[in-house]
């Protein structure tokens, strides 16, 4: 649904954290993004959410020019965040987040409805009474990106899902997200290694301090070797 081309965007005018970032996000798939840490993945997540306004670049949605666009006019047409660090509402119950997180009106037939969400992460069953702060992090998790599908997205933005759970819950994390596009629901996913990356997808995204590759096979070697290149070239020992 988003093509995105030559997008530049930072903090600071002179400072850019992406630069000329190009993004084909038209196949309904799984899309992955690895890269070290500060690289700029969540720059990149926010700036199609509209939280960030690219300086210069060119976002496309279904063909629209919709750069710089606000986050309620991405989240209307469909675009939904599961952020970094889950950011749930401490005092909010399991059920009230999922309550609150209403479907766009333009898609509302094809909204998660709480009971698929529970049949999608079974461990949120027993916890719908329970506070944010009472939920370990892979319920955590499994809440923030159930709360982002309850909104009926067509694009998925899973920033870092996996981060810091055990194994197993983010082996129960990843299956859902693979599944998604049965659903009808692109994923754009980063994630911290080109193996998690494969656990999702055939071909991945490099994100080095800024510069993002074309996709590349996850499983032939070609997206370690890139990041193993950016990290030869910035080690302090190679100066
Ligand atoms: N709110 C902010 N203000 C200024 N700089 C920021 C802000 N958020 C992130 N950065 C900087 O932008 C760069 C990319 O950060 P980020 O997008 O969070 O990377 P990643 O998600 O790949 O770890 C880093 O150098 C980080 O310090
Ligand atoms: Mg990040």
């Amino acid at each position: 649904m988003l093509q995105v081309s030559d997008l530049t965007v930072g903090y600071h005018r002179d400072t850019p954290v992406l630069r000329e970032a190009c993004l084909d996000l038209t196949d309904v798939a799984v899309h992955a993004i690895v890269g070290p840490n500060g690289a700029g993945k969540t720059t990149l997540l926010h700036t199609l959410a509209g939280h960030l306004r690219p300086t210069p670049g060119v976002v496309l949605c279904d063909g629209r020019d919709v750069t710089g666009w606000r986050p309620h006019q991405a989240a209307r047409v469909g675009v939904a965040l599961a952020p970094q660090g889950r950011r749930l509402w401490p005092s909010l119950t399991v059920a009230e987040h999922l309550t609150i997180a209403q479907p766009t009106r333009q898609r509302p037939g094809s909204a998660f409805s709480i009971d698929e969400l529970l049949q999608v992460f079974p461990a949120l069953t027993g916890r719908l009474h329970h506070h944010g702060h009472q939920l370990s992090g892979g319920e955590q998790q499994m809440l923030t990106i159930a709360r982002a599908l309850r909104t009926a997205p067509r694009l998925l933005l899973a920033d870092e899902p996996t981060e810091g759970l055990a194994p197993t819950v983010a082996h129960q994390v990843t299956a859902v997200l693979r599944q998604l596009p049965q659903r009808g629901v692109t994923v754009l996913v980063t994630v911290p290694h080109v193996r998690a990356a494969a656990a999702l997808t055939d071909t991945v995204h490099v994100l080095t301090t800024g510069h993002l590759s074309r996709p590349v096979d996850a499983s032939d070697g070609q997206a370690e070797r890139l990041l193993r290149d950016h990290l030869t070239l910035t080690s302090p020992s190679a100066e």
